[in-house]
């Protein structure tokens, strides 16, 4: 079997499990039942697909993650590749990461190339070998909406590319039931209908609620206080619930880099994190938020 990695269009192909995704699922702080929902989706398929015809369930092998930037949703599919592969106790699960940019060519026709050839030989190739889970990222850049699409603006090339990758995802459904896709998206609106519709689970992962916010924070300050000692204790003090609050806004990204920004708010806590007080937490979601909302307004 050829180098996957070379093949154009694959980022990143790696066999599962993998212990640092492990991880990196725990580490994505929501609901357990979106969870647990995925991780029944993803095994489904695995099991159903390869023994019921399609004339009866007609599964195309497709979870699309949608949402706002910065809630997990990468995170949470490269997670839920591994745990798919821990769950039928296999070593023989691969993931492939595909990067969309690097089919995408200005050239006439060279994208429906590429991506056509990306999934009929390198991602057929892979499921012919094996159970194989493919992260589609940011899939509105292959499968953009033709029906948004003005010819002017937008190359006809991206049109065949929507169409290319629509045959490619109904072939390879028929020929490979042991293939599933995980695709994420920021822009659900710009994804073809089209693919949508071929989509066995559409989920949406929301910005944190409080509860969820506060998991983060503390989280992230139990990281930090791994090194720092006593940022730890932040998580325990009297204004961990404010702080807690002021987050509710932000998603998970942005807490994680809010509290990198308390840190940076002064010299001395640059210099010195472990001086860290709640009130620089506090003040940092504030700012945070007030960023956001004046971003929004122009
Ligand atoms: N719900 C969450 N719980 C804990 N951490 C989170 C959560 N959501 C995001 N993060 C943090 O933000 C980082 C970025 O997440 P990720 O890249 O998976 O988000 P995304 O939804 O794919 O973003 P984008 O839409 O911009 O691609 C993660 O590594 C994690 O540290
Ligand atoms: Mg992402």
């Amino acid at each position: 079997m050829r180098d996957l990695e070379t093949s154009k269009g694959i980022q990143r192909a790696r066999r599962l499990p993998d212990p640092s995704l492990s991880a990196l699922w725990e580490s994505i702080i929501i609901d357990k039942a979106v969870k647990d929902r995925l991780v029944a989706q993803a095994m489904l398929n695995f099991t159903l697909r390869p023994v019921v015809d399609r004339a009866v369930i007609p599964l195309h092998g497709v979870i699309l993650l949608v949402g706002p930037p910065g809630t997990g949703k990468t995170s949470l599919a490269r997670g839920l590749a591994n745990r798919t592969a821990q769950s039928f106790k296999s070593n023989d699960f691969r993931l492939l990461e595909i990067d969309p940019h690097s089919l995408t060519s200005s050239a006439m026709g060279k994208t429906q190339k590429a991506v056509s050839e990306l999934f009929s030989q390198s991602i057929a190739e892979a499921a012919a070998n094996g159970p194989t889970i493919v992260l589609l990222d940011e899939v509105e850049t292959l499968a953009a909406d033709r029906s948004k699409m003005s010819l002017e603006a937008n190359p006809i090339d991206i049109h065949r590319a929507t169409d290319a990758v629509l045959v490619q995802l109904d072939a390879l459904a028929e020929a490979h039931p042991n293939l599933l896709f995980i695709a994420t998206s920021n822009f659900p609106e710009a994804v073809d209908a089209a693919f949508t519709s071929r989509c066995d689970l559409v989920l949406t992962i929301p910005l944190p609620d409080k509860e969820a916010c506060g998991r983060i924070l503390r989280d992230c300050l139990t990281g930090l206080g791994n090194t720092f000692g006593p940022i730890a204790k932040l998580a325990n003090s009297t204004g961990f619930d404010q702080a807690a609050a002021e987050c509710v806004g932000l998603d998970g990204r942005a807490i994680r880099k809010m509290v990198a920004n308390a840190l940076a708010s002064s010299l001395d806590t640059a210099m010195h994190p472990e001086k860290l007080a709640i009130g620089d937490i506090i003040a940092a979601a504030k700012a945070a938020k007030q960023d956001r909302s004046s971003g929004a307004r122009k």
